[in-house]
């Protein structure tokens, strides 16, 4: 009995092939299914096998809940399509880092520390001269924010909770900025100084699409779309560039470098990139009459159709749903409502959704397949996708790491592996091979 909730231990019970048994115990959740805490297993000289972590929980977690059969995704409890119709990222990214909604003056207080964190070094302004002008973003992202852990020596005690805190301030800070430079860099125009006076996001498309000649006035509809689009971004559990995050905090690295291994993590077209990849794959199809095609060679398993699919979710992604109505918002304002590419989505969407092919997999379109769209129309260039994602899910991988290094039984991750390799041999001199 468990003395202080008075409640039946649960275990699972393991019986090996030569007879020995393991008593494991079971452990639940506020949501979802219960977990079987196997560490002991160890003990007996044996390891779970579970590539790609299909079921494997790797941590506690009180931040974000995924119910991927349901379609349901929480942020602190919170449902997410509540969040998005709400609208403030910065609120969401205070509610994913403390935990709670903020008041009015908590809020103001909070948004007046990011703000003050939005300018870089003028030092680190020299890496991009480094890169070539056709370097894609994604790559100067994992280096100019990996450079951050080169200014900060003086406050980078991970263990110190202000320490943190100024960290995660200043990664939310940096971040867009640093992702509105690679844009700059790569088409040649000067770099725009953040405006404090606007808001986040009005303050990020600034930066982006402002030039100094110009007054820039962004578009209120178009800084709704993109706002929505971070606050559906900003955290997702345990994907695999949060946990790139959390394996690389847990050896004690400083948060910069952690963010960094998080961005490159991101880039890969099954997660972040796919929002690009799923762009590139319809201006490829080109065409309506071209998608029969190409839904047959994905039956026959010679491509990948993607902005579809998920790990978790094998119903309609909930982020996918708030997205979709955004795609027809920002395509009204912007008068591409026939535009060709939409009209093509659409069609392959529908295709998609109605082919037992997709049905039996569970195969409903992600966030990425609607977010490329919209951010085509908000006239984001495609190789900075990703970025923009990159720069939504830094909230979420700022409020893992600071999870995580508050734990007291914090243990640097350490993967086993199930050895395949040669035997044991001995070593032979060339001369004799
Ligand atoms: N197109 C065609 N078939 C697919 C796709 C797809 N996008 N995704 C999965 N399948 C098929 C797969 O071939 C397999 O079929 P079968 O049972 O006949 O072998 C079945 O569906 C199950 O696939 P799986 O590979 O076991 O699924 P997974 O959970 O390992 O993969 C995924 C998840 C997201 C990597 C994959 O669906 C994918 O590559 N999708 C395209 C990329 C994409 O849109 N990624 C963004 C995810 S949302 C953003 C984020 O959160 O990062």
């Amino acid at each position: 009995m468990d003395k202080e909730l008075g409640l039946k231990k649960r275990v699972a019970t393991l019986t090996l092939d030569d007879g020995r048994q393991i008593e494991l115990p079971m452990m639940s959740g506020t949501l979802g299914p219960d977990v079987i805490d196997i560490n002991a297993l160890s003990k007996l000289g044996v390891f779970t096998y579970d590539p790609a972590f299909f079921s494997t929980a790797s941590c506690t977690s009180k931040i974000t809940f995924i119910d991927g059969d349901a379609g349901l995704l929480y942020y602190r409890g919170f449902p997410i399509e509540q969040l998005a119709q709400g609208g403030d990222f910065l609120e969401v990214c205070y509610l994913l880092l403390e935990g709670e909604l903020p008041t009015a003056e908590k809020l103001m207080a909070f948004k007046h520390k990011v703000t003050m964190h939005t300018m870089v070094h003028d030092q680190l302004m020299k890496f991009f001269n480094g890169f070539r002008r056709d370097a894609h973003p994604m790559a100067v992202m994992v280096g100019v924010v990996g450079a951050l852990s080169a200014f900060y020596h003086e406050s980078m005690d991970i263990n110190n909770p202000d320490d943190r805190d100024l960290a995660c301030m200043r990664l939310l800070g940096k971040v867009p900025t640093i992702a509105a430079m690679a844009y700059k860099y790569h088409i040649g125009q000067p770099f725009m100084y953040p405006q404090n006076n606007l808001t986040y996001v009005e303050n990020f498309l600034h930066m982006m699409f402002a030039v100094p000649s110009e007054e820039y006035v962004p578009n209120p509809i178009l800084v709704k779309a993109l706002e929505r689009i971070f606050i559906l971004h900003a955290d997702h559990e345990q994907n695999a560039s949060t946990s790139t995050v959390r394996l690389a905090g847990s050896s004690g690295a400083n948060p910069y470098a952690c963010m960094a291994s998080g961005i490159a993590a991101l880039w890969g077209p099954a997660h972040g990139g796919a929002n690009e990849a799923a762009l590139n794959m319809l201006e490829e199809i080109g065409d309506i009459a071209h998608v029969a095609q190409f839904v047959q060679d994905v039956k026959d398993k010679k491509r990948l159709l993607m902005g579809f699919g998920h790990r978790v979710y094998k119903n309609m992604d909930p982020r996918a749903s708030v997205m979709r109505d955004t795609c027809y918002e920002v395509l009204k304002e912007q008068g591409l409502e026939n535009d060709k590419l939409f009209k093509l989505a659409m069609e392959l969407e529908q295709i998609a959704l109605s082919d037992p092919y997709f049905i039996e997999r569970k195969l409903y379109p992600n966030v990425d397949f609607y977010s490329g769209i919209v951010l085509r129309a908000l006239g984001i260039p495609t190789n900075m996708f990703t970025v923009i994602f990159a720069v939504g899910r830094t909230i979420g991988w700022v409020a893992q790491w600071n999870e995580m290094m508050t734990e007291s039984n914090r243990k640097i991750g350490r993967p086993r592996q199930l050895y395949i390799g040669a035997d044991r041999r001995d070593y032979i001199s060339t001369d004799k091979r």
